[in-house]
């Protein structure tokens, strides 16, 4: 069985300093956890802060985000061999407030997924359709990003990607997340998608208003390997306690 994973990306929140209080925080109270992965994606000004606190624990990390080239004239951008210099593991591509702030578009999506895997990160990339939908439609939206995103990737590649099904519909404040009959039926197609094409290990997490009050329920679904936390993680205290959430007390 995949081991699941519990992450969340910090967005655009803490400072360095706030961010090494935010790790101080959560290190000890996560320590314990012997049998899910977890991950962190702060800003990009604080992944220094992540790399000086936390090495040599189990919480990977890594970037929100990541260029498509891999050096050049591109303002303000993060190229992946940057962030592989850093020391993170992970990149983030995607997600749909970079597809709402910046107009991300699958194939510029394909090419961040292609740099990054090609220099050694692993990415999260998030799917999901966006607006309420039936999840029979859903499913075929999220396959289609599935397919410009991931198509012409080889298998090999597919066990470096944790897809996460993020309706956006489902994202931020006052948004409530995806029923659980529809997030069943969109990653169950996601993960066959996967094994389809030669995945072998397929990772597919649910994010969307995740929080105390639904991770056991989420985490409990057969098709669900993890969830990818936003607000309710910026509280260390939530994020290691929806870390612990179904483990066996211990
Ligand atoms: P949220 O964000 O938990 O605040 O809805 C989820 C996400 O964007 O991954």
């Amino acid at each position: 069985m995949t081991r699941q994973l519990v992450g969340t990306s910090l967005k655009m929140n803490f400072t360095a300093a706030e961010a090494r209080t935010y790790f101080r925080t959560l290190v000890p109270l996560v320590d314990d956890i012997r049998d899910r992965d977890l991950f962190v994606l702060p800003p990009f000004t604080a992944l220094w802060v992540a790399r000086e606190e936390l090495a040599g624990t189990a919480i990977a990390w890594g970037a929100q985000d990541v260029h498509e080239s891999l050096s050049g004239a591109h303002t303000g951008d993060i190229s992946a061999p940057m962030l592989v210099d850093l020391g993170c593991r992970y990149a983030e591509v995607g997600h749909s407030e970079r597809r709402r702030d910046h107009g991300e578009r699958d194939g510029r999506i394909a090419r961040k997924v292609a740099t990054a895997i090609g220099c050694g990160l692993d990415v999260v990339l998030c799917v999901g359709e966006s607006r309420e939908m039936r999840t029979r439609l859903a499913t075929t939206v999220v396959l289609r990003h599935l397919d410009g995103a991931l198509g012409a990737r080889p298998a090999a590649e597919l066990d470096r990607v944790v897809v996460a099904y993020e309706p956006y519909w489902a994202i931020g404040a006052g948004a409530s997340p995806a029923p659980l009959d529809h997030v069943s039926g969109v990653q169950r197609a996601v993960r066959a998608w996967l094994l389809e094409r030669g995945c072998a290990t397929p990772r597919v997490v649910y994010g969307g208003s995740v929080s105390l009050d639904n991770a056991g329920d989420l985490l409990a679904l057969p098709d669900v390997d993890g969830v990818f936390v936003g607000r309710a993680a910026l509280d260390p205290l939530v994020f290691a306690r929806i870390a612990h959430t179904g483990l066996p007390p211990g």
